[in-house]
């Protein structure tokens, strides 16, 4: 999979993620922690409006050759960076509370963004991820089967909007963290 996205992407996918909230933690300094939130969190969010909405779409409405072309540049490549995405998010903001010394008397707003961000990244680590590592097998096989690739990204598209849910609602939970519920 890090062949086929090719492999300075791969590198950057998983370095850039994982190592910005690490370095926004070891900087000391809250303002630094919460830019590198924001602008993951922001990354994730719009990545998974535009998959939900657009992108899942116009794949489904593909053909089954332009289909297979499309996924052969997109699957391992999203696969590959929003792992690592999802997991910088959730330690930024997880850090972020810390630094901000919000885990001494946590709101109903910091455990329901907890609850929120565990259960995204079950999805995201299991059933999102079986689908999508289903469909490059299926890409990488020498005889396709379209049906079954067809099949992997339905069920894929149907749980992205249950992803997208889940991420507006965490977002919510940002606004109320900000406010003090
Ligand atoms: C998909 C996941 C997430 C997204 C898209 C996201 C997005 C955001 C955004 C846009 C802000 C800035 C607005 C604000 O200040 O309220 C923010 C702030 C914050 N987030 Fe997140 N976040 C996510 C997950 C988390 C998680 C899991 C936690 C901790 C358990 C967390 C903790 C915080 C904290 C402490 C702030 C600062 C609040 C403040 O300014 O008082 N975030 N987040």
């Amino acid at each position: 999979m890090a062949a086929a996205a090719t492999r300075p992407f791969a590198v950057g996918a998983v370095v850039v993620p994982l190592g910005l909230p690490v370095l926004g933690y070891l900087s000391n300094n809250i303002q630094v922690m919460f830019t590198v939130h924001l602008f993951l969190g922001a990354f994730w969010f719009g990545t998974s409006v535009l998959g939900a909405v657009v992108l899942g779409p116009v794949m489904g409405s593909l053909s089954a050759e332009a289909n297979l072309e499309f996924a052969e540049g997109f699957v391992p490549k999203m696969n590959l960076l929003m792992e690592p995405v999802s997991v910088g998010v959730v330690g930024s903001g997880i850090g972020l509370a810390s630094m901000m010394g919000l885990w001494a008397s946590p709101t109903p707003s910091l455990w329901a963004a907890l609850g929120l961000a565990i259960a995204l990244l079950v999805l995201g680590f299991g059933p999102l991820h079986s689908f999508t590592t289903g469909m490059f097998d299926e890409i990488a096989a020498e005889e396709t089967d379209h049906e079954r690739l067809a099949a992997l990204n339905k069920k894929y598209g149907m749980l992205s909007l249950v992803e997208l849910v889940l991420m507006i609602a965490i977002v919510a939970t940002m606004s109320g963290i900000r406010w003090g519920f």
